[in-house]
């Protein structure tokens, strides 16, 4: 509905809570990260993609004019989710290998064997670049009906020209933050891990770094060793990425040092990362992301969340949605997760998704808070208390979402 000047407003009233990050810094860290501004009975106020207002239903104003009403009774509303780790764009799936595993095959070993990550990288090429585009819709729509409205989605299943291009802009096109993971896993057509990075930053970064705002690298045994993951980041930053890492997964390989060498964004995953590595990233700008949907569908060790936090690190929390080591696009099963096995509170995690995880994107100045001047995305939950969030494990508790101030139709 628009009024007669061509703006759209909405009004979500009478909300039975709003629970938003304190404050306008990004990132939090420490005691920060788990304030939380708190109002019960209350209203947003949007004007078109952006929130004008916010506060005590009781002290809203008469509006002038056409307003566009939301029914926020008995609803909870927390920031629009974000979610800045996922591999999204993929064809086919993985069910055979989960099935492996579970009947007690490992991870590393499928991967050693060309299953795992190449299989997955042999389906996508093979999908064509409309089954692409059209998969990283699907898996979008999945992910905003667990109430994520800002996504980044890695590449890294092309790991050729054509489909690593494509695999970037079909993450552009269905409205996600493009990440080169051009350093995932060395295709089978090159001998070494040398030959397959002189290709990469030969012929796919220069158009990668039109395309991507990150690069990205798998820093692990059995992947890019710390010798190779420095020469690819590095050349990856003098063509204007900023850059992230996946490190310390299975093994410690120096990850942690040449994140914050390189004045990386974040690092990524973190399962094994010891006191030492703890000890620097809180001494450092590098963010945290902890990803715990992967280390539960690995079964591999949680990373150490408390510690992190505890000794002032940055710390953001996102999926990991894959079709390999974490099949699960729901980041409020992941707020459930860092409450039961990271030890974070509710409000830490809330902070992790949504602000923390906005500045490992860039955006901490235009998401992941419900106050005035920020995109106007909001998760609507059908709880009478917003921590039911993290509270409820794996249920459906995302009523409604709103994006850029507009109702979302959810799948
Ligand atoms: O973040 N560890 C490397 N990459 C992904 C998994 C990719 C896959 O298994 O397909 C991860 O866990
Ligand atoms: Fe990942």
């Amino acid at each position: 509905m628009s009024s007669a000047g061509g703006v759209r407003r909405l009004l979500v009233r009478d909300l039975a809570q709003l629970a938003t990050p304190r404050g306008r810094e990004a990132p939090l860290r420490g005691a920060a990260l788990g304030d939380v501004d708190f109002v019960e009975d209350a209203y947003v106020l949007c004007r078109d993609a952006t929130i004008e207002a916010v506060g005590r239903m009781r002290e809203l104003e008469p509006l002038a004019g056409e307003v566009e009403e939301l029914d926020g009774r008995g609803l909870c509303a927390v920031p629009g989710l974000v979610d800045c780790h996922t591999h999204a764009c993929f064809a086919g799936d993985r069910v055979e290998e989960f099935a492996l595993r579970a009947a007690g095959a490992s991870y590393e070993e499928l991967h050693a064997a060309g299953r795992g990550i190449m299989a997955t990288v042999s389906a996508t090429r093979a999908a064509g670049e409309a089954a692409l585009a059209e998969a990283v819709r699907t898996h979008r729509a999945w992910m905003l009906r667990a109430g994520t409205t800002t996504f980044e989605s890695k590449s890294g299943y092309g790991l050729d020209r054509d489909t690593e291009l494509a695999s970037l802009r079909a993450i552009r096109d269905a409205g996600g933050v493009p990440t080169w993971l051009g350093a995932h896993a060395v295709p089978s057509e090159f001998d070494d891990a040398d030959a397959y990075l002189d290709f990469a930053l030969a012929e796919v970064l220069p158009e990668a770094a039109e395309l991507a705002e990150a690069a990205d690298v798998f820093l692990e045994r059995g992947a890019f060793d710390v010798s190779q993951a420095r020469r690819y980041l590095e050349v990856c930053s003098a063509a204007g990425l900023e850059l992230r890492l996946h490190g310390d997964q299975f093994t410690e390989q120096g990850a942690v040092g040449l994140a914050v060498e390189l004045g990386a964004r974040s690092i990524d995953h973190l399962e094994a990362t010891g006191a030492a590595g703890v000890a620097t990233l809180a001494e450092s700008d590098v963010v945290a992301v902890l990803l715990p949907a992967s280390a539960l569908f690995l079964g591999r060790p949680m990373p150490p969340a408390r510690a992190l936090v505890d000794a002032g690190a940055a710390v953001a929390l996102a999926t990991d949605f894959n079709p390999g080591s974490a099949f699960c696009e729901s980041l409020p099963l992941v707020c459930s997760l860092a409450a039961t096995q990271l030890k974070l509170s509710p409000a830490e995690a809330l902070a992790a998704c949504t602000v923390n995880a906005a500045h490992v994107l860039g955006r901490a100045g235009h998401a992941g808070r419900i106050a005035p001047g920020f995109a106007a995305d909001l998760v609507l939950l059908d709880a009478p208390d917003w921590r039911h969030l993290a509270y409820h494990l794996g249920g459906d508790v995302v009523d409604q979402v709103v994006v850029s101030g507009v109702p979302a139709e959810l799948p």
